[in-house]
C-alpha cells in the first residue's frame, strides 16, 4: 500500500516535469503514451488494484483517479501551448517578408493575354477557350488536313497513349469548336498553349502560346483581314504608322493563305531586329477554306471568313527585345520582374 502511494507520487512528479520541458508535439505524444496510454503507467497501476483488499481499493481508487485526471489536464494544457506555438510560427514567419526585395506581379503570359484580349475585345471579338488535349478531328481533319496529308508531319505532334488524343499543335483547333457552338456572325479570339515535339533553341520551344482570331460573316473579304491585321499590330506595338505587306503562305485550312509582315517597329533604315530588311514576319492568315466551313455545318455559299494566327512569345520577343523563348516559362525571377 505504501509502495503504491509512493509510486503515485513519483509518477505525478515525473509526468509534470516531462510535460513542462516538452518542446514538440511528438515529445508530448510520447509522454502521453508513456503515462496515459493503454499500456502506460496509470493503466499498470490500475491493474495492480485488482490484487488489493477492499479497504485498500477504497483508499487507492480515488487517489489513482485524481492522478489520472491531473495528468490528463496537464497533458491538454501543454498540448495547447505547443500547438499555439507551431501555428504562430506558420502564420507569422517575419523573416519571410523582405521589404523591397521580392515584389509580386502578374506573369508576362497573363499580361500579354490580357493586353491582346483588350485589343480584340475593342474590335468586337469575344475571347474563346479550347482544350489543350485534342482529338485528331479538331486539330487536323476539320482543318482540312486529312490523315494522309503531309502537313500532319510538319506539326511534330505529341501523341498521347490514349487513342485519338494529342496535345494540340496550334490554337486553330479552337475554330471548329466555336463554329459548332455558334451560328454566324462569329468573331472570336482564342489565346492558349500549343505543343510541338521538337528540339528547343532560342526561338523554338516544345510548348508555346498562340493567339488566333476567327471572323465569320456574310461578305468577309481579304480587305477585312488586312485592315484587322494592321490595326492589331499598330495597337500591339503602339505604332500608328506601322505598315503591313503580304506574301503567299500555305496553310491547308485557308484559301488563299497569307503570311503578313509588319514594318519594323524599331527602325526605318534596317536594324538587327529586322535583319536589315525593314520588315518582320509576324502573322499567318487567310480566308477560311470552304471545306472548313462545311465541316462545321456553315454554308460556304452564304458565309465567308478569315483566320489569323500568331505566336504570342514571338510578338513579345520582338516588342521587348527578349532573346530566348525558353525564358517565358523558366521561373527566372529577374526575367519576370522586368514586366
Ligand atoms: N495555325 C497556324 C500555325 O500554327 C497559324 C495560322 C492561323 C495560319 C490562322 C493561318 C490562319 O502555324
Amino acid at each position: 500500500m505504501k509502495k503504491i502511494k509512493d509510486t503515485i507520487e513519483k509518477i505525478e512528479k515525473s509526468c509534470l516535469k516531462s510535460c513542462n520541458t516538452a518542446k514538440s508535439a511528438d515529445e508530448l505524444e510520447q509522454i502521453r503514451v508513456e503515462y496515459l496510454g493503454r499500456s502506460g503507467k496509470i493503466a499498470a497501476l490500475m491493474s495492480t488494484l485488482k490484487n488489493c483488499s477492499l479497504e485498500e481499493k477504497r483508499e487507492l481508487g480515488p487517489l489513482l483517479n485524481t492522478l489520472k485526471t491531473l495528468l490528463q489536464e496537464t497533458y491538454e494544457t501543454h498540448k495547447k501551448r505547443i500547438d499555439a506555438k507551431s501555428v504562430s510560427k506558420q502564420l507569422f514567419d517575419v523573416t519571410a517578408y523582405r521589404p523591397h526585395q521580392l515584389r509580386g506581379s502578374t506573369h508576362i503570359y497573363t499580361q500579354l493575354i490580357h493586353e491582346l484580349s483588350t485589343i480584340f475585345i475593342s474590335m468586337g471579338y469575344t475571347v474563346a477557350d479550347g482544350p489543350e488535349v485534342e482529338t485528331e478531328y479538331y486539330n487536323f481533319t476539320t482543318l482540312n488536313i486529312p490523315e494522309d496529308h503531309p502537313a500532319r508531319d510538319s506539326h511534330d505532334t505529341f501523341w498521347l497513349c490514349t487513342p485519338d488524343r494529342l496535345l494540340r499543335t496550334h490554337t486553330s483547333s479552337v475554330q471548329a469548336h466555336e463554329m459548332e457552338k455558334t451560328t454566324p456572325p462569329l468573331a472570336v479570339f482564342a489565346p492558349g498553349r500549343a505543343y510541338r515535339s521538337e528540339a528547343t533553341d532560342a526561338t523554338h520551344d516544345f510548348m508555346f502560346t498562340q493567339g488566333e482570331i476567327l471572323l465569320i460573316n456574310t461578305d468577309v473579304s481579304i480587305s477585312n483581314l488586312l485592315a484587322t491585321a494592321q490595326e492589331f499590330l499598330q495597337a500591339f506595338f503602339g505604332k500608328n504608322d506601322l505598315k503591313i505587306r503580304v506574301r503567299p503562305g500555305y496553310f491547308p485550312f485557308v484559301e488563299p493563305g497569307l503570311e503578313i509582315d509588319g514594318s519594323c517597329p524599331f527602325c526605318t533604315t534596317g536594324c538587327a531586329i529586322c535583319k536589315k530588311t525593314g520588315w518582320i514576319e509576324l502573322l499567318g492568315s487567310g480566308l477560311v477554306h470552304p471545306k472548313v466551313l462545311q465541316y462545321s455545318g456553315i454554308d460556304p455559299e452564304k458565309y465567308s471568313g478569315f483566320a489569323l494566327g500568331f505566336g504570342i512569345e514571338r510578338l513579345a520577343m520582338i516588342k521587348y527585345g527578349i532573346n530566348d523563348i525558353r525564358l517565358f516559362h523558366s521561373s527566372n525571377i529577374s526575367f519576370m520582374n522586368q514586366f
